[in-house]
């Protein structure tokens, strides 16, 4: 990447945007991290009829409210377009034609005040969404990203990288819960429709596999459905489904829980590093928060917020990488993978 422009006097406001799923969401965060508004545009109602989210209308709805979300930020944080020195967009990993609606309405803005222009990977922000606030972790640190489509640990010695220690090698956690949730005739998003129906129910109730795979850090989930998946077919015949559903949301959801914590202890030993961090879309879930809090005084669970979706992590991950001067970022492409 190419140097950015020197650094403006006074603080630095960098305007994020993140669509790569199916959230439109805008933020202005200042260089030393601190949040100016976060704005974000759910589209979960829309996606919930199908059980998922449906890529075709995500992008529609992306490029119908972003500019609103845009100007909202703005208005939120009593700012200006003339107020912000760097564009921050998302470029992947995440569904293409989603993506492409940030990175071109990205690029317009920017463009045309000549501004710089960072593309941020998704993941990075999750990774970093620690580092924003009052009370930023520092590195080094080790991290659990929890979310709908990725699953890993990773270690952060330079706030610009990240290295993978283990990842899960089939579903992600929330896809786990997206598909339990799903299995037990709950809505859209599962992750907190287990989250809030486990509260009532037992999690010893049911003794659903923990699995870990390998000599490693890697996770695997996909075990775990199946394994729902017969225990609901049993409890069928005996008609007893309708009045255990509490008990296997809190079981599952322990399940799901247990083997998180069990490689994030792992990692934590391995690496001999007690500064950890939680990000991604499962880290709002009440019993992994209260799990990973209790590991030690050294732990960062950022406020739910940041966890789930949102373009204040990409702004702040934004701090950490060079931007791209005008023309450069014309010609740059959203990367459904990177
Ligand atoms: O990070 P995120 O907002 O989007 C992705 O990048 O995937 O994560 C979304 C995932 C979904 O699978 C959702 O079910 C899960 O996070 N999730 C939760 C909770 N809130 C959201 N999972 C468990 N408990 C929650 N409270
Ligand atoms: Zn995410």
């Amino acid at each position: 990447m190419a140097d950015g422009p020197g650094p403006a006097p006074g603080p630095r406001v960098i305007l994020g945007i993140e669509t790569s799923c199916d959230d439109t969401c805008a933020a202005l965060v200042t260089r030393d991290g601190s949040i100016r508004a976060n704005v974000v545009a759910s589209q979960g109602l829309l996606h919930e009829r199908y059980g998922g989210v449906v890529p075709e209308i995500a992008s529609r709805q992306h490029l119908e409210v972003l500019d609103s979300v845009v100007d909202d930020t703005l208005e939120r944080a009593g700012a200006t377009l003339d107020d912000v020195d760097e564009v921050a967009v998302t470029r992947g990993p995440g569904l293409i034609g989603a993506l492409l609606v940030g990175v071109s309405a990205a690029k317009a803005l920017a463009a045309a005040r000549r501004l710089p222009l960072a593309p941020v990977d998704h993941l990075h922000g999750h990774v970093t969404a620690s580092m924003l606030g009052d009370d930023p972790i520092e590195v080094p640190y080790l991290v659990l990203v929890a979310s709908g489509g990725h699953t890993f640990l990773a270690r952060v010695d330079d706030p610009s990288e990240y290295r993978v220690l283990g990842e899960t090698l089939d579903d992600a956690a929330g896809e786990a819960f997206d598909k339990g949730a799903r299995l037990l005739g709950l809505g859209y998003p599962g992750g907190p429709e287990i989250d809030r129906l486990a509260r009532d129910g037992d999690p010893t109730a049911f003794d659903f596999p923990r699995s870990q795979p390998g000599d490693g850090l890697d996770f695997s989930f996909s075990g775990l459905k199946t394994s729902l998946l017969y225990t609901l077919r049993d409890l069928s015949k005996e008609g007893q489904t309708p009045f255990r559903k509490a008990d296997l949301a809190a079981s599952y959801q322990r399940a799901i829980v247990d083997a998180l914590v069990a490689r994030l202890e792992q990692a934590v030993d391995r690496e001999d590093l007690d500064r950890v961090a939680l990000g991604g879309g499962v880290a709002a879930n009440r019993e992994l928060r209260e799990r990973v809090s209790a590991l030690g005084p050294r732990v960062w669970v950022p406020p739910i917020e940041l966890c789930t979706d949102n373009a204040a992590m990409i702004a702040g991950a934004a701090r950490f990488r060079r931007a791209l001067p005008y023309p450069e970022y014309l010609d740059l492409d959203a990367a459904a993978r990177l």
